[in-house]
C-alpha cells in the first residue's frame, strides 16, 4: 500500500511535465480557428497513454471533436474502471488579466497556473499518474476516455457512447472533473445541476429612428430587453420564472464568509436569493444573462435601437428536467415582453442534472482510498456547475457505479483568468485514484 504511494510520488514529476505539455496546447474547441489545436491535444493525449503502457489506444470522433480511448483489459475476474477527463478547455479571456501567459504553465506558491491546468487537463494527469504508479499493470481493467468537447456541451458524446459501447463498457466510472472542498479536504460530488440556455431577441422596429423625433412614443428594443431580463428575478434575487424545480441540498455547512473569499465579490455587493448557500448553489435553479448583442457605446448615436438580443443561461436543480425548464423559461419570456414588442426565442443547449447515492462497496472503496491519501473522509457535496454527459453515461451503463471526483479546489478559478491547480491536490488525487484501483480489485 505505502509502496504504491511511493510510486505515485516517483512518477509525479514526469506527470507534471506531461501536464505542462498539454497546457501549452490551445485546445479551445469553441474557437473555430483553434480546432486544429484540439486535434493536436488529442494526439498528445493518445501518445501519453500509449507511452504509459496502454496497447490499445484510439482517437475517435463523430462529426465533433476527437476523443481518445485507451484500454487495458481486466485481469480474469477483475472489474473494469472507466477513467474520464476532457482535453478541451474554455477560451482564456483577456490576456491582460493573466499574471503569466495563459498557455505558458507557470508555478507560483505551489500552484500551476495556465488554462486547463486544472479544468480538466489535471484530470488526464491524475489518470496517467495512477496508471503509471501501477507500472502499467493495475489489478483491474482500466479504460481511459478523454473527451474533446466537454466545454461545448458534449454534443457528439451520445453518438460516441453508442458507437463505442462495447469498448467503453465498465463496472465503475470515475469522472475526474469536479471540485474538492478545500486543498486539505477532498470531496465526492454527489449532485450536479443541469443546464439549459436560449437566445431571446426582441424587436420594435425594422430600422432605427431618430431618438429625438420618436423617443417618448416609440419603444427602443434595448429598453424592452432590459425590462424583460429584469423580470427573471424578484427583488431579493430569487429566480422569478414559474414552474421550476427546487430540491434539497446535501447537509453541508458552508460558511457565508467563504462565499466572499472564494468568489471575490466586490466590497458592498450583496449575495442574491434566499436559503442557505448550499441550497442556492446546488439545489435551486439559477438564471444568468451571459451575453448581449446591441449597439456598442462607442458606436451609439441618437437612434432608437430596433432590435437587441441576449443569451440566457439557466441551471437546473437535481430532480428537475432541463427541457421542461427551458419550456418554462421560454413561456416566461413570451409572457413578460413589455409593450407588445416582437419576441423570438432560439432554444440552445440542454444538459440534465445528476444525483448519485453513494452506498455500496464501490463507494466504500473510494472513501477508504480518500482516507488513506488525504487523512480524512471526503465531503459529499453538491456542485452548482454541470457535467451534462454524466446523465448520458448513467443511461448508457445503468449498472455502473459513477464517482465524480476532481482536482479543482476553491481557488482554481476554472473558466476565469489565472486558472490554477494546487500541486498538493494533484498528488493527493493521484494517490487516491491509484489506491482506489487496488481497493477495487
Ligand atoms: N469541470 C466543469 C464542471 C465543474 C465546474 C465542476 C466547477 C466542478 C466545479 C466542466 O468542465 C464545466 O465547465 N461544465 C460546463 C458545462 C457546459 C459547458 C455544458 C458548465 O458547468 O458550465
Ligand atoms: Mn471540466
Ligand atoms: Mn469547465
Amino acid at each position: 500500500m505505502t509502496d504504491l504511494v511511493e510510486r505515485v510520488r516517483e512518477v509525479l514529476p514526469s506527470v507534471r511535465r506531461d501536464l505542462e505539455g498539454l497546457v501549452r496546447i490551445e485546445s479551445v474547441w469553441a474557437d473555430p480557428d483553434r480546432q486544429g489545436e484540439v486535434h493536436r491535444s488529442a494526439q498528445a493525449v493518445a501518445e501519453l497513454l500509449a507511452q504509459a503502457g496502454f496497447d490499445d489506444v484510439r482517437t475517435v470522433s463523430d462529426s465533433g471533436a476527437p476523443a481518445v480511448i485507451a484500454r487495458y483489459p481486466a485481469p480474469p475476474g477483475a472489474p473494469t474502471v472507466l477513467l474520464y477527463a476532457h482535453h478541451d478547455v474554455q477560451p482564456e479571456g483577456d490576456h491582460e488579466q493573466w499574471v503569466s501567459p495563459p498557455f505558458e504553465p507557470t508555478e507560483r506558491d505551489g500552484r500551476l497556473y495556465g488554462r486547463g491546468s486544472a479544468d480538466d487537463k489535471a484530470g488526464i494527469a491524475t489518470h496517467l499518474a495512477a496508471f503509471r504508479a501501477h507500472g502499467g499493470r493495475p489489478p483491474v481493467g482500466v479504460t481511459v476516455f478523454v473527451e474533446g468537447e466537454e466545454e461545448s456541451g458534449s454534443p457528439s458524446l451520445g453518438r460516441l457512447l453508442a458507437a463505442h459501447r462495447d469498448t467503453l463498457a465498465a463496472d465503475v466510472i470515475v469522472i475526474a472533473d469536479s471540485d474538492n472542498w478545500s486543498t486539505d479536504i477532498p470531496a465526492l460530488t454527489v449532485t450536479l445541476r443541469g443546464m439549459a440556455d436560449c437566445v431571446v431577441e426582441v424587436a420594435t422596429l425594422d430600422h432605427g429612428l431618430h431618438s429625438g423625433l420618436w423617443g417618448g412614443v416609440i419603444p427602443d428594443a434595448l429598453s424592452v430587453l432590459v425590462r424583460l431580463l429584469a423580470s427573471l428575478h424578484d427583488d431579493e434575487g430569487n429566480v422569478a420564472v414559474a414552474g421550476l424545480h427546487e430540491g434539497t441540498a446535501a447537509p453541508v455547512d458552508y460558511p457565508p464568509e467563504r462565499v466572499r473569499t472564494d468568489s471575490g465579490l466586490l466590497e458592498g455587493v450583496s449575495e442574491i436569493g434566499s436559503g442557505s448557500v448550499p441550497q442556492r448553489l446546488w439545489a435551486k435553479p439559477a438564471i444568468t444573462v451571459i451575453g448581449i448583442d446591441t449597439t456598442p457605446v462607442a458606436a451609439a448615436s441618437n437612434t432608437l435601437i430596433p432590435r437587441a438580443r441576449a443569451k440566457i443561461s439557466m441551471r437546473v436543480a437535481p430532480g428537475g428536467d432541463a427541457a421542461a425548464h427551458l419550456d418554462a423559461l421560454e413561456a416566461h419570456l413570451r409572457r413578460h415582453t413589455p409593450w407588445g414588442a416582437q419576441v423570438d426565442v432560439t432554444r440552445g443547449e440542454l444538459g440534465q442534472p445528476y444525483a448519485v447515492t453513494t452506498t455500496g462497496p464501490v463507494y466504500d472503496a473510494a472513501r477508504s482510498a480518500f482516507r488513506q491519501a488525504w487523512g480524512t473522509d471526503p465531503v459529499e457535496m453538491g456542485m452548482g456547475g454541470s457535467i451534462p454527459f454524466i446523465a448520458e453515461f448513467a443511461a448508457a451503463f445503468p449498472q455502473a457505479a459513477i464517482l465524480v471526483t476532481g482536482v479543482e479546489d476553491p481557488a482554481t478559478q476554472a473558466h476565469s483568468v489565472n486558472e490554477s491547480l494546487d500541486l498538493g491536490v494533484l498528488e493527493r488525487a493521484a494517490i487516491t485514484e491509484a489506491l482506489f484501483l487496488t481497493e477495487l480489485a
